[in-house]
């Protein structure tokens, strides 16, 4: 897949994906589900289903988010609560949690969704798929939400201590 350029910086066109155990099953499905839909992904674990604490998986996707090195991800926990807690601590990340087709399209329309996050206990995988699909392949409606989410960019001015120049 060829590079896209934002500012004369190359952003990998891969997803960049994560799980912790409570939705390893359905990180690999939507890992070869991505792949059958044409997209490359950067699986950054876990590789297993031992029992790992989420934040630190949502770290790895929300940081390379936050940095501009990928321009989408996903993050999957039980409920997919957990991660988008953490993953909302990033500059410039806007993690949506998914539990259906329409607030999908939603996060995607007028939140400009960059990350995608569902819960593997709580999502079958025929809606995941569902959400998935919908998510990729909605636009980012502009016009009057360019505002709003300039608002919410404006927030990223205040945290103090930035978490994305941390390394692990
Ligand atoms: C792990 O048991 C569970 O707490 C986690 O996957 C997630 O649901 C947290 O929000």
């Amino acid at each position: 897949m060829r590079p896209i350029f934002l500012k004369g910086i190359a952003i990998s066109e891969k997803i960049v994906i994560a799980s912790d155990h409570g939705a390893f099953d359905l990180k690999q499905k939507l890992i070869e589900r991505l792949k059958k839909l044409g997209f490359d992904t950067l699986d950054m674990g876990v590789h297993d289903a031992k029992s790992v604490d989420y934040p630190d998986y949502a770290k790895k996707v929300a940081r390379a988010i936050s940095r501009g090195e990928f321009r989408r991800g996903i993050l999957l926990c039980g409920t997919g609560i957990g991660m988008s807690i953490t993953a909302n601590k990033f500059p410039k990340v806007r993690a949506t949690l998914a539990y259906d087709t329409y607030t999908a399209r939603m996060s995607r329309l007028h939140n400009d969704s960059n990350i995608l996050v569902m819960g593997g206990r709580t999502t079958g995988d025929e809606v995941a798929y569902e959400i998935l699909e919908t998510w990729l392949h909605t636009p980012y409606e502009g016009g009057r939400h360019d505002k709003r989410i300039n608002k919410i960019s404006e927030l990223d001015g205040l945290i103090v201590h930035d978490p994305a120049d941390e390394g692990n």
